[in-house]
């Protein structure tokens, strides 16, 4: 097998303000699946094509934001090995046990310099309603709203992304598939664990441990249209698209869950293999990077993080 060590993001644990309206967002209209609640104020959600129990989690809070965004590594030998060369690293590790979210063998976790905590497992469950493994049909029950296929990634915002590369890169066996330099140094890196152009993405950020959006994959530019059908037809607060990056060539739409936390659909994105050299956005061309149509950013896309 030739993907090990870091295989995909696992789990991202958010903090939103009232739980019936994250389930509304989550399940009703970004289409994930109900899996259970365990009485602390945590929902656990699944996109239908995961095999894995539970991807993310909702927990109530007073503030909007993430919790961490954990990792799910390919066996226990591979989490000890990362386990030493976190620490070998200089990151403090600290030890969640199996059993914290149902399903969820034993976890660790580190604060990256960006004032994020990030979370590495080997063992989780196998959801009861995961998609067929014998003559497979395309999916076992039809998808629900915009038909998120999986949790694709998140973005995160804060200080010290240059280390936080180096970090993923030396420690986490991540590479940079694209960044954007400017003259006064780097201003965002996508970093990818496997084939897809990006698993995490950091920008360079005042504020340390902000979250800027939480993505889940879909079929099709189709269904990145009728999902702005129903953001429409819902009344849910748009950022920006229908449009497509100029950055991992995704086509996505942005908008926002009832607590304020930004989410994205996308589709499309090219496979990048370890041989490919990094991508360099540089100031000139950024705005078309971001946003490939519109050839620049929103305010608002570049300062409203939870
Ligand atoms: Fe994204």
């Amino acid at each position: 097998m030739a993907l090990s060590g870091a295989l995909r993001p696992g789990l991202l644990q958010l903090r939103v303000l009232d739980l019936q309206a994250a389930k509304t967002q989550y399940i009703d209209r970004i289409g994930l699946q109900f899996v259970g609640e365990d009485g602390d104020g945590r929902i656990y959600l699944k996109a239908y094509d995961e095999f894995e129990r539970h991807c993310l989690v909702p927990r109530e809070a007073d503030e909007a934001g993430c919790d961490f965004m954990a990792f799910r590594v390919a066996s226990a030998a591979d989490l000890d090995s990362f386990e030493k060369r976190v620490s070998d690293y200089g990151y403090g590790v600290d030890h969640v046990p199996a059993g914290e979210q149902p399903g969820v063998g034993r976890r660790i976790g580190f604060m990256l310099p960006s004032g994020h905590r990030i979370e590495l497992h080997a063992d989780i469950d196998m959801a009861v309603r995961h998609p067929p493994a014998t003559n497979p049909d395309i999916w076992d029950e039809e998808p629900r709203g915009m038909g998120a296929i999986r949790l694709d990634h998140a973005l995160l915002y804060g200080p010290n992304i240059d280390e936080v590369q180096d970090f993923f890169e030396k420690a986490l066996d991540f590479r940079c598939a694209e960044k954007v330099a400017l003259p006064d140094g780097m201003l965002a890196t996508w970093l990818t664990c496997g084939t897809k152009a990006h698993d995490i993405a950091f920008v360079r950020h005042t504020e340390p441990g902000k979250f800027h959006h939480a993505s889940f994959y879909l079929e099709d530019w189709s269904a990145v249209g009728h999902a702005a059908d129903l953001i429409a037809r819902y009344n849910i607060s748009l950022d920006i698209g229908p449009t497509r990056h100029g950055i991992t060539r995704g086509t996505t739409i942005y908008f926002f869950d009832p607590s304020g936390n930004r989410n994205e659909v996308f589709s499309g994105g090219y496979t990048y293999y370890p041989t490919d050299p990094t991508r360099i956005w540089n100031e000139q061309e950024l705005g078309k990077g971001i946003f490939y149509y519109e050839k620049a950013m929103n305010e608002r896309f570049l300062t409203v993080v939870t």
